[in-house]
């Protein structure tokens, strides 16, 4: 159970939450819910103010956080300030193998290398590759960021809002390829947020709902999700359509 205190206030309650292996996750809840500072927590790049928080077995503030991120894939907006302005596509890619932003003395071998390149070329982005990150498009961003959480071929992988910004191709056949990667058996438990229920990923197992910091509901997906929960979150009549495992809501 973890509570999260920024400047004074709550953004994260008693939160009493674990994913288990082979679990794929998916988190909603209103804009400042606390999605993104739940992620920032388990890919340990913030600690909580309160409370003990367990990733991959090890109880985080007891180890060296260094040796984990690089077991945890993350792709996030947030904490990209820690990037270098004219750090290229290839190095983000390619130094998240050692869980950090930037390339310093890292001894990254061939493949590393071809890995990042592999990831690159999966993602569409290949000819960018020598491009300053700070110079990329929005949906290049999240692309490149999208590469970077699977270089390291992490044993979580935690998304948070990865289809914002793409173009519907993109969008589509990024939802097609996390649902493809989530139905092999050896692929490792994820964690996605969204604000949009079109873009949960077919295959997706549980859902965890916050709204203002704390729990609102959680479970799995096919039971908690419904027009009802949706319209008690947002306060608007929602509803709720299910089709060929994706869903679609609207208001009524
Ligand atoms: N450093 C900080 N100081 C004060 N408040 C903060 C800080 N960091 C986050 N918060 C607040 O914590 C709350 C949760 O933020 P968070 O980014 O986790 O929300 P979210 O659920 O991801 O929202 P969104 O859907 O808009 O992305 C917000 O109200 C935010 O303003
Ligand atoms: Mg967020």
């Amino acid at each position: 159970m973890v509570s999260l205190y920024r400047s004074g206030r709550p953004v994260l309650e008693k939160i009493n939450w674990s994913v288990q292996e082979g679990e794929r996750w998916v988190i909603i809840g209103p804009n400042g819910a606390g999605k993104t500072s739940l992620l920032s927590l388990i890919s340990t790049y913030i600690f909580p103010t309160s409370g003990s928080l367990t990733v991959l077995g090890n109880a985080i503030g007891k180890i060296d956080s260094a040796q984990l991120k690089p077991r945890i894939g993350i792709a996030s907006s947030a904490n990209l300030d820690l990037i270098e302005p004219d750090e290229r596509v290839i190095d983000f890619v390619l130094s998240s193998a050692y869980g950090i932003f930037g390339r310093w003395n890292e001894d990254y071998d061939l493949w590393d290398e071809s890995r990042a390149k592999a990831l690159l070329t999966v993602f569409g982005i290949k000819e960018l590759a020598e491009r300053n990150f700070a110079s990329l498009s929005e949906g290049e961003r999240k692309r490149s960021i999208i590469a970077r959480s699977l270089m390291s071929d992490p044993e979580l992988l935690l998304m948070d809002e990865p289809t914002a910004g793409l173009d519907l191709g993109a969008r589509e056949d990024l939802l097609h390829r996390i649902s493809t990667f989530a139905s092999d058996p050896s692929a490792p438990a994820s964690v996605i947020v969204t604000h949009h229920l079109e873009e949960i990923p077919a295959g997706s197992t549980h859902i965890l709902v916050l709204d203002k910091g704390k729990i609102f509901a959680e479970g799995k997906i096919d039971q908690i999700l419904t027009s009802q929960l949706l319209s008690d979150l947002y306060g608007i009549k929602i509803s709720l359509e299910i089709r060929e495992g994706r869903f679609f809501a609207r208001a009524y």
